[in-house]
C-alpha cells in the first residue's frame, strides 16, 4: 500500500487514513463514528491502520472511515455481515440486538477507574465475553476503553434531582434508559451524529458522554456546564465477522491479530491521558466543570445503583461479581 490518495476513492467517502490500495492487497475497511484524531478510538483506529499498512504491505491495506461518514453504529453490524466493512468498534452499549451480556459494561458505577477496566478485560471472564456473539457471526478482537462518562444539561446538575423532568440523549441501551428514568428524567435514544443538533435545538436538554466525545463533538458549547459524575464506562468492542476472520490465510490472520493485540494495549494505556487532555480543553474553553462533594456523589450512586438488579439476570451474577472484583 502507498500513502497516495487516488482521486477516484474520493467519489464515495474519503478514508481518514488515506490509503491507495494496490492490486492483490486485501482491503480492510474500518468504519467508526467519532473524531479522526484527538480521541481514544479515532487515534487507536489510525494507529492500527498505520501498523497494518506498514507491516502487511503487499498483503493487506487498511482504510479508516471516521465521523459516521460511512455507517452509523446501528448499521455497521449489518455491514460487517455483508462484507461492506471488515472492522468496527461500536460502544459496548450498542449490542443489545445481538447479546444482552454486554449490558454488564453499562451498569452505573461498576468500574471505579480505567485500570479496573483493563484488569477485567485481561481476566478469563473478560476474555470469554469477546466470544458472546459468535452464534450470530461476530468475533470480538479486543476492548478499547474510552473513559468514564459525565453528565451535562442546559442547567446546572449537582444532584440527580436537578435532572427531574429533563430529557437526556442516550445511546441505544436499555440500561441507560433505566438509569435516566431512575433519576426522574426522560431518555431519548439518538444516533451519535445527531446529538449536537439535538442539544442545540432543544430536542433534548442534556447528554452523558466521555470527556473526549464532549470535547470533539463540541457538546460543551451547547450545554450549561459539565458535571464530573464518572457514572458509567464508555468502552468499545473492536469487532469483526467470523466469516471474514476465519477466511484469512492462517499466517495473515496471525500477523493481523498480533498487531491488533499490540495496538489494543498501546491504545488503552494512552486513554487516561487523552481524557484528561480533553477535560482540560473544555476548561480552557471557559466551560464550567462541576465536581461533586462526597455527599452529592453518594446521591447519584444511591439513585442509579438499584438499576443493576433489573439487568442482573441478562448478564449473570458471576460476571457482575468478576467485574466488581476487578476494582480491587
Ligand atoms: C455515543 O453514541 O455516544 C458513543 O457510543 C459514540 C462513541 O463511539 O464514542
Amino acid at each position: 500500500a502507498t500513502a497516495a490518495l487516488a482521486a477516484a476513492s474520493l467519489a464515495f467517502a474519503a478514508p481518514a487514513f488515506a490509503e491507495d490500495c494496490q492490486d492483490g492487497e486485501m482491503v480492510i475497511k474500518f468504519s467508526h463514528v467519532v473524531a479522526a484524531t484527538g480521541h481514544p478510538k479515532g487515534d487507536a483506529a489510525t494507529m492500527l491502520a498505520k501498523r497494518v499498512n506498514e507491516e502487511m504491505n503487499g498483503k493487506a491495506c487498511m482504510q479508516v472511515f471516521p465521523n459516521s461518514q460511512l455507517f452509523d453504529d446501528d448499521k455497521v453490524m449489518e455491514a460487517l455481515l455483508l462484507g461492506d466493512v471488515q472492522l468496527a468498534a461500536p460502544s459496548l452499549a450498542k449490542f443489545e440486538a445481538y447479546t444482552l451480556k454486554y449490558r454488564l459494561f453499562d451498569l452505573p458505577f461498576l468500574f471505579q477507574n480505567l485500570a479496573a477496566v483493563d484488569r477485567f478485560a485481561a481476566s478469563d471472564a473478560g476474555k470469554g465475553l469477546l466470544n458472546a456473539m459468535t452464534d450470530v457471526g461476530f468475533v470480538g478482537l479486543g476492548y478499547w476503553s474510552s473513559g468514564l462518562k459525565q453528565f451535562s444539561a442546559n442547567k446546572p446538575l449537582l444532584l440527580p434531582s436537578d435532572a427531574t423532568g429533563l430529557k437526556f440523549r442516550v445511546q441505544t441501551s436499555d440500561v441507560a434508559v433505566a438509569m435516566i428514568e431512575a433519576m426522574g428524567a426522560n431518555a431519548q435514544k439518538l444516533a451519535f451524529k445527531e446529538v449536537y443538533g439535538a442539544l442545540q435545538t432543544g430536542v433534548v436538554d442534556g447528554q452523558e458522554n466521555s470527556w473526549s466525545n464532549i470535547y470533539t463533538q463540541k457538546f460543551f458549547e451547547v450545554q450549561d456546564g459539565i458535571t464530573e459524575t464518572n457514572h458509567q464506562l464508555l468502552a468499545y468492542l473492536l469487532v469483526t465477522s467470523d466469516e471474514w476472520l476465519n477466511g484469512l490465510d492462517p499466517d495473515v490472520r496471525d500477523q493481523f491479530l498480533t498487531i491488533v493485540q499490540e495496538v489494543t494495549q498501546a491504545a488503552n494505556s494512552a486513554v487516561a491521558d487523552k481524557e484528561a487532555a480533553s477535560r482540560q480543553r473544555i476548561v480552557d474553553a471557559g466551560t464550567e466543570i462541576r465536581t461533586l462533594t462526597p455527599e452529592q456523589r453518594k446521591a447519584w450512586v444511591d439513585v442509579m445503583k438499584p438499576v443493576w438488579a433489573k439487568f442482573q439476570d441478562d448478564i449473570g451474577v458471576e460476571l457482575i461479581e468478576a467485574a466488581v472484583a476487578s476494582n480491587d
